[in-house]
């Protein structure tokens, strides 16, 4: 367990329960330090040596860390969101990424319930007034949740545990989840259905998307206007998928009746927030995950994976690498990143139930190679739609859990003269999304998206517009994102004849505002607009 006689080092920078590290702690091949939320200097110092990095939300591990960090093999992380780490930047280092996605999620499940009754009954305000002496039994009439309607939007682990508990008290559940199926949300009593009929029907809704690109400012001026009038809202995800400013204006106007809010974009909450001034905003400083049991549960099983990692080698749940052999990786490499790039990309462009994912290999692939590719292409599809972390193991078990069939085809034919190409196609409830790509000089390449011919470096932040080919589309679309200071680095047209069905894709150097995408599709002739980050 000793590299050069030296013991392996682990630092833990958040707090972690200390009896489920306690296997860490007691192994006399492992010296556990914990340092928790050092200056930068001594965390500088500390990274020199350091082989396992455990931590939870509160530590940022940057690229700026990572390469303070030579020694460094593996991260792990206490919790579900990875948000906090530079995943691709350990990839590349070849430092594994582990998590623990399922210790926390009936913790935050419940600590959600615990902030829907607090709003319907101001539980919070009245205990205050209590401890300041006053009784006042007027002043904080609730309502009941019994014949109300909840908005449970993503309905993933913690999404379907809180629609579960929703049937107990007697309230109808709707649900917006645009990866998952009809059936398997009927299955949990929730009728799905898209975004705006949920805002516009619930009387509480609660957020249980994951961050990131898709889903910043889902709660946002213009979706805020949809809102059933006096409805109250509950995020126990992520802050960043409420705007602060529209949150505090709509609660102020009284178009919304309430809020409960555990995450907040910028963490710590700052303390001048105008947040905390509101009588009917509840606040948690991120206690959804914050019980014994979650905290023992996530340190047990990130202790188990530091061990496995360090007896065996082996990083079986790690998201981010692989476990094929040297010489398969060699061969597969640049298409396993091929494949989760295309799946990436077909999971950005989805807009419906997710039904079956399936890979499509022409030319001359080998046989032993394609269900390693297939899986790549399936963990990039599900890592754009879930919070937890996919990797190489659990991608296929996520899928079935969630009723997605995977196939793969082989079509010994050569398409359009690669002798190599790869389709990944997305079957949903609206039809079939498909994107091909292939190698080019070393490097994956996006080469048709549907039936249109491209040719797209897969890397960056891109807008794909759908659009009706005509004169001046190009002009407007630039003018748009010149006037609101968005940097166009690339542009790359599909059509198959003038006037006809067209796609651009629009590689830009920052993110683009929600706003700004919502107005390129408001430009006449333009059918699609999506935000894809590769
Ligand atoms: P999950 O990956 O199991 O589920 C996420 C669900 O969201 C999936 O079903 C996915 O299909 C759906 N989804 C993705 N994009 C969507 C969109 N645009 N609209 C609607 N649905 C969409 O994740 P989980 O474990 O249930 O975690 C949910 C959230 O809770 C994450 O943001 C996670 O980081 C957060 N979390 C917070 C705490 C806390 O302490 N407050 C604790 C645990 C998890
Ligand atoms: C998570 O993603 O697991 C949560 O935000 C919980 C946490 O880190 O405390």
């Amino acid at each position: 367990m000793s590299e050069n006689g030296k013991r392996f080092t682990v630092l833990v920078t958040d707090p972690i329960d200390r009896e489920g590290l306690k296997p860490l702690q007691d192994h006399p091949g492992l010296e556990l330090r914990v340092e928790l939320s050092p200056a930068a200097e001594k965390l500088t110092s500390l990274l020199t040596d350091t082989n396992a990095w455990l931590v939870r939300s509160e530590t940022k591990v940057t690229a700026q860390w990572l390469e303070k960090a030579p020694a460094l093999r593996i991260i792990g992380r206490a919790g579900v969101g990875v948000d906090n780490i530079d995943v691709a930047g350990a990839s590349r280092r070849g430092i594994a990424v582990i998590n623990a996605p399922q210790a926390n999620t009936i913790a935050a499940c419940e600590h959600t319930w615990g902030l829907l009754l607090s709003l319907s009954r101001n539980i919070p305000q009245a205990d205050s007034d209590m401890k300041q002496g006053k009784w006042d039994r007027a002043r904080w009439m609730g309502t009941e949740l019994q014949g109300k309607t909840l908005g449970v939007v993503g309905l993933g682990r913690i999404g379907r545990e809180v629609a579960k508990r929703a049937v107990a008290f007697g309230m109808r559940v709707v649900a917006h989840d645009p990866y998952i199926s009809t059936e398997q949300a009927r299955g949990i009593g929730a009728t799905l259905m898209p975004l705006p009929g949920l805002l516009g029907e619930s009387d509480y809704i609660t957020l249980h998307v994951p961050g990131g690109a898709q889903t910043k400012g889902l709660i946002n001026d213009a979706t805020i206007g949809q809102v059933k009038a006096g409805a109250r809202i509950v995020n126990c995800a992520r802050g960043e998928l409420i705007e602060e400013k529209t949150l505090v204006e709509a609660i102020k106007s009284g178009r919304l009746g309430g809020a409960a809010l555990d995450v907040f974009t910028k963490e710590p909450l700052a303390a001048d927030s105008p947040l905390r001034g509101l009588p009917n905003v509840i606040l948690t400083p991120h206690l959804g995950a914050s019980t014994t049991e979650a905290q023992r549960k996530v340190a047990e099983e990130l202790s188990k994976g530091i061990l496995e990692f360090f007896e065996r080698g082996l990083a079986r749940y790690a998201l981010n690498l692989p476990g094929f052999d040297p010489e398969t990786l060699e061969q597969i490499g640049p298409f396993l990143e091929l494949g989760e790039k295309l799946g990436a990309f077909v999971g950005q462009m989805l807009d419906a139930g997710l039904k079956e994912v399936r890979t499509v290999f022409h030319g001359d692939f080998e046989e032993r190679h394609r269900h390693p590719v297939s899986v790549a292409a399936l963990k990039g599809v599900l890592t754009s739609i879930l919070a937890q972390g996919v990797g190489f193991i659990n991608a296929p078990i996520l899928a079935r859990e969630r009723g997605i069939k995977t196939t793969d085809e082989i079509d010994p034919s050569i398409l359009e003269g690669y002798s190599r190409l790869l389709d990944v196609i997305a079957v949903t409830d609206k039809g079939e999304i498909s994107v091909s790509g292939a190698i080019i000089s070393h490097a994956p390449r996006i080469v048709r998206l549907g039936d249109l011919v491209v040719d797209v470096r897969p890397k960056g932040r891109m807008i794909v517009l759908e659009n009706q080919d005509r004169p001046g589309m190009i002009g407007q679309v630039g003018t748009l994102l010149g006037g609101r200071g968005v940097n166009i680095s690339d542009m790359r047209v599909g059509r198959h004849a003038p006037k006809q069905k067209a796609v651009m894709v629009l590689l830009v150097d920052e993110d683009v505002p929600g706003d700004v995408l919502r107005e390129l599709g408001q430009i006449s002739g333009i059918t699609g607009v999506r935000w894809v980050r590769l």
